[in-house]
């Protein structure tokens, strides 16, 4: 970062174009006498980063334009030069046909409005009027906030749609439940997705939640202090599908918290798809065999003809630490800066566009791979068939023959110890080395641990039996009905 020049300095040029080191006269040029160097205003522009807020920023200028008009603060003839103006800039950035010009564009909304006067003269020097980039670029942020937690929360649907239609097919499939990643009690795969499902839905109701915070008008707030001119902010709220306007305009300007919201829930969800991810990772090694990764979701070796890896999988779950990474920056940027609006609130856009864009390719990539991927119910079944797992219910038994429940646990936790030392099954033990233990077991101990009947007799409200999951999936089915 090297000569930059001195503000205000008397000698030199006439105005910003004048100075030696020094880039385009920039909007603010007026009471400048030197544009910052070449280094510097790379260093202060953002709109490689904001340049996607284009789409945001022309909506936002047409509904303030119109405002304007209506209240009189400009001419009708005006506004519509304005309006028709800024749609040819919108036409001219969608088809690429747009030239970004880096010396004077420092952000998107300079590059609009650069342009905007381009195309229409005079009139394009009255869009700013009560308005300054401080409210606009918070407005054009929460336009983007609350259209990407709608797209979020769409993809969060989507993923939930398919692990419920999984879930729906695998009713009967059983396979261990775990604590600890030690086989604890078998469960139904149904039941396992469901758990997965309810993340989603909790997800949903943070992205619903993050929406209805960026839905708020910070225009009109000006730079910090409100205007002169007569506006009407609920005229530019109601023509932007805004429901309401914020109540301060200090708070206007300089308020993120929406952006944190959006970005807390998109990392919650990043979290939930990592531990997912997680779990495809061990279920698809050769140890668990629990599932095949579908080849187009999976990636080969470039040394190791024989390896299949759930790349995409590991992928989301090293993702997730950016959404972390995105979540903790911001957090940190805000912590410190006094009202109202700062430039350390230009850094707010990287974090929110990182976390929305990750969590985004994330939801997406593991749909693919949860609607594609080959369920093994048959290894699935030989983990959870025979074991230690009927341990707990064998425990239960004795507590159902009025043994307390603390002496069967001892009695079951000493046939456990016999069974590993044997190498043996519980489903393998003979009604009279189960009387051995205690002669309170009947011959209907057999049937009792047999794992479907661990499985069934799970009824209560929530739990992994065939009943309840059946209610499960119904109340799955009416939350994403809703
Ligand atoms: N690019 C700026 C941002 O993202 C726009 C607002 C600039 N306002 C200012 N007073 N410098 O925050």
């Amino acid at each position: 970062m090297t000569d930059a020049p001195a503000r205000g300095a008397a000698s030199g040029g006439t105005h910003a174009n004048g100075a030696a080191s020094g880039g385009a006269t920039p909007l603010w040029g007026g009471r400048f006498s030197a544009a910052p160097s070449g280094d510097l205003a790379r260093f202060g522009a953002s709109l490689e980063v904001d340049k996607r807020l284009w789409p945001f920023d022309i909506a936002g200028s047409k509904a303030h334009a119109q405002m304007l008009a209506a209240k009189g603060i400009i001419s009708d003839a005006d506004a519509e030069a304005i309006v028709s103006g800024l749609d040819a800039v919108g036409e001219e950035i969608a088809s690429g046909a747009f030239t970004f010009d880096p010396t004077v564009d420092e952000d998107i909304h300079m590059a609009i409005e650069r342009r905007l006067t381009e195309l229409i003269g005079p009139a394009g020097g009255r869009l700013h009027t009560a308005r300054s980039r401080n409210d606009q670029v918070a407005l054009d942020a929460r336009l983007f906030a609350k259209h990407a937690a709608g797209e979020l929360a769409g993809e969060v649907r989507a993923l939930m749609e398919t692990l419920l239609s999984r879930a729906e097919a695998e009713r009967e499939t059983v396979l261990p439940g775990y604590t600890h990643l030690q086989p604890a009690q078998p469960v139904l795969l149904a039941h396992h997705l469901l758990a997965y499902f309810w993340m989603f839905s909790r997800d949903l109701t943070r992205l619903e939640a993050a929406a209805a915070a960026a839905d708020a008008s910070p225009l009109g707030a000006a730079a910090l202090a409100g205007t002169t001119y007569p506006i009407d902010r609920e005229m530019t709220a109601s023509i932007l599908g805004l429901s309401r306007v914020i109540e301060n305009s200090l708070d206007a300007v300089s308020d993120r918290d929406f952006a944190l919201d959006l970005i807390y829930a998109a990392t919650v969800c990043m979290v939930h798809l990592s531990r997912l991810c997680e779990e495809l990772v061990l279920w698809s090694s050769a140890e668990f065999g629990f599932v095949l990764m579908d080849d187009a979701h999976s990636t080969g070796s470039s040394i190791m003809p024989q390896k299949k890896n759930p790349d995409f999988a590991e992928l989301v779950r090293g993702k997730t630490g950016r959404a972390v990474g995105d979540l903790v920056g911001l957090l940190t940027t805000l912590k410190g800066i006094p009202l109202a609006y700062d430039k350390d609130l230009q850094e707010d856009k990287e974090p929110l566009f990182d976390a929305v864009d990750t969590a985004a390719n994330a939801l997406s990539a593991v749909r693919g791979m949860v609607a594609t991927m080959e369920i093994r119910t048959s290894r699935m079944a030989e983990a959870a068939g025979e074991g230690l797992m009927a341990a707990t219910d064998l425990a239960d038994y004795l507590v159902g023959k009025g043994l307390p429940f603390r002496d069967a646990h001892r009695v079951v936790g000493g046939l456990v110890a016999a069974c590993v030392g044997a190498g043996k099954t519980l489903q393998e033990l003979t009604l009279a080395e189960l009387r051995e233990a205690s002669p309170l077991f009947d011959a209907d101990a057999l049937e009792w641990v047999k794992i479907e009947n661990v499985v069934a007799r799970r009824t209560s409200s929530g739990g992994t039996a065939p009943s309840a999951v059946e209610a499960q999936i119904a109340q799955a089915r009416r939350r994403l009905a809703d």
